[in-house]
């Protein structure tokens, strides 16, 4: 009896032993994971909520120019539709004019997962590739262009906006109603093809290292900015808060007439110039590879502006072209926190410089990068931009919400990529810092400037990559103006 008793102790011990270690077994790493992510999430939209709008005066944004209708396709199924073979060759064209281009440039951007956007310059190609995008089974249609979709993020934060740009008239029915348009009428919208593909897809030997899009355009309207007398007439009496420049992308490499080009920037700069300094300016980068286009952008309009938003992809372009080298096409397309932390702090530097050297312009106050796995800001001390912490946390939620395709976020459909601590800098001996579950937001003061630091909740079912940077830097401007 007592010997029976004994044993089955013993099992009683041995089992309830084995349970927990199954326990443990199962619940890791998976399920310790989700934890984590759950409480990265409910304190990410704490933080959120922390700043409301305030609903008695809506913030007045007045963003400019251009749009167009996007086609959105799964880049693979289109490909194989019209039948292009992978090449054996990725390689970067600064524009497409046939389809061995076409499939080279793609490859090139596909394999890394790395955002790009190119002119195609041959007018049948890019029919074709409109015709076979339209048949193709899942395709979608939406309002897109830069300034546009970031009209609309604001608009539905609670802005009152004004939005520079030549649509169709059927254009305004799908805006929102606290969206004024300024600019002409015209009949044939520009339409923009988005080849997305998700992580992990394959194209011949190739296959995506993340979720992205490859963008095709061949404009008619765009790249003359030819919205910016109307707008800037509608400015005077509309006095916004913020001015928001973007779009200028679909100028890169576009046939412009012999000083055609830089016309339109010095109209453009002087419209920057004689904005009041109770309005705030942010440009928005793009992806560009024609360098003549970027230095006239970093003379006429990067200068006037007080704030500045880009990928990880543009702020290392930006970069080099500052240190007097060339584009830098494609980089890391999953960098480090460090990494990036060290190319805005010197991207800050150089532009603060430039501007108390020359005397000309505004300083830069603000800068945020929006990466897969981060979001980052830097943000001038005493400087008029308010709420960078909250503004951190709305832009990392704002990028799941648009990739998912969902306001509501679903840990299920997430991952934290960014490990349990980063380091603030690539230097020796730099400081690390902990992710914090109930306080995900990392904010810290260096010199004159906060830089704040927000884990993304990286979605896992992709809806939609593109028009992606335009939503997340408009959310993350809604809280600081
Ligand atoms: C333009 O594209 C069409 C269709 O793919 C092709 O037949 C033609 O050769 C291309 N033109 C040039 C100049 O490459
Ligand atoms: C991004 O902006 C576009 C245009 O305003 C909008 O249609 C889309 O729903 C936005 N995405 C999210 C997740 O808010």
């Amino acid at each position: 009896m007592a010997v029976e008793l004994r044993s089955s102790v013993k099992y009683g011990t041995v089992l309830s032993f084995t349970v927990l270690l199954l326990a443990y077994w199962f619940r890791s790493p998976q399920s310790v994971l989700d934890e984590r992510l759950g409480a990265v999430l409910s304190s990410l939209l704490r933080a959120e909520r922390k700043v409301g709008m305030n609903n008695i005066a809506r913030p007045r944004v007045a963003i400019g120019f251009g749009g167009c209708v996007d086609i959105i396709v799964d880049g693979v199924t289109l490909l194989n539709k019209i039948g292009l073979q992978p090449t054996d060759k990725p390689l970067h064209h600064d524009y497409i004019e046939n389809v061995e281009q076409l499939a080279q440039s793609f490859a090139y951007f596909f394999a890394p997962g790395a955002a790009s956007e190119r002119l195609v310059v041959n007018d049948t190609l890019f029919s074709q590739l409109v015709e076979a995008s339209r048949e193709l089974p899942g395709n979608r249609w939406s309002v897109g262009g830069n300034a546009p979709v970031m009209a609309g993020r604001m608009a539905s934060e609670g802005c009152d906006v004004l939005l520079g740009g030549s649509f169709s008239p059927d254009f305004n029915d799908y805006l929102s109603e606290h969206i004024t348009v300024a600019g002409n009428t015209v009949e044939e919208p520009d339409i923009h093809l988005i080849l997305e593909y998700p992580s992990g897809a394959i194209w011949g030997p190739y296959s995506s290292r993340r979720a992205n899009r490859y963008i095709v355009h061949s404009d008619d309207h765009n790249p003359y900015l030819d919205s910016i007398e109307e707008f800037d007439k509608k400015l005077q009496s509309f006095k916004p808060d913020l001015l928001v420049v973007g779009g200028l992308q679909m100028m890169d490499n576009f046939p412009f007439k012999q000083g055609e080009r830089e016309a339109l920037l010095n109209r453009l700069a002087q419209l920057l110039s004689s904005a009041s300094p109770q309005t705030n300016v942010h440009f928005e980068m793009a992806s560009f590879v024609d360098e003549s286009l970027m230095s006239n952008l970093l003379d006429l309009v990067l200068l006037h502006a007080d704030s500045l938003g880009m990928n990880e992809q543009e702020l290392p372009n930006l970069l080099s072209l500052f240190r007097g080298s060339t584009v830098t096409v494609l980089s890391d397309p999953n960098p480090r926190v460090a990494t990036v932390l060290d190319q805005m702090r010197e991207l800050y530097r150089i532009v603060n410089l430039r501007h108390r050297q020359t005397g000309r312009g505004r300083a830069l106050t603000r800068l945020h990068v929006h990466t897969l796995a981060f979001q980052a800001m830097i943000v001038t001390h005493g400087s008029q931009w308010k709420n960078t912490m909250s503004a951190t946390a709305k832009a990392s939620l704002t990028a799941n919400r648009h990739v998912c395709g969902s306001a509501n976020i679903d840990p299920s459909k997430a991952r934290l990529i960014l490990d349990e601590s980063f380091s603030v800098s690539r230097r020796e001996g730099s400081q690390r810092i902990p992710l914090q579950e109930s306080r995900p937001v990392s904010c810290w003061t260096e010199d004159e400037y906060e830089i704040c630091v927000a884990p993304v909740l990286v979605c896992t079912e992709v809806y939609q990559t593109a028009g992606g940077g335009d939503n997340i830097s408009a959310a993350g401007l809604v809280l600081q103006i």
